[in-house]
């Protein structure tokens, strides 16, 4: 499946990833500027920070208790759509899910 990252100029970068990945790990490996993840998923940085577009946003949900703590924390500015981007786990119904790196991570 694919996920398309949105960097803060507007630039387009679609990448491939597993199913069972996260959103993360698909740009950590594709070297996606901006998304950090510092942490390596353990939700413990906040540096993996993306805003989820639209159509997506209602079907990924919002954070768990633990990550909406960590959003908190977040460098960026905090949006409804904001979420860590290593808890969003690829499955065949986010193919073509579409992200906005968060402008700082760290
Ligand atoms: Fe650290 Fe997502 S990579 S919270």
């Amino acid at each position: 499946s694919t996920v398309v990252f949105i960097d803060p100029y507007g630039e387009r970068q679609t990448v491939e990833a597993t199913l069972g990945q996260s959103v993360m790990e698909a740009a950590v490996n594709h070297d996606v500027p901006g998304v950090v993840g510092q942490c390596g998923g353990s939700l413990a940085c906040a540096s993996c920070h993306v805003y989820v577009q639209q159509p997506w946003s209602a079907q990924v949900g919002g954070p768990s208790e633990m990550e909406d703590d960590m959003l908190d924390g977040a460098l960026a500015e905090r949006r409804a759509e904001s979420r860590l981007s290593c808890q969003l786990t690829m499955g065949p119904e986010l193919d073509g899910l579409t992200v906005e790196v968060a402008p700082e991570q760290l």
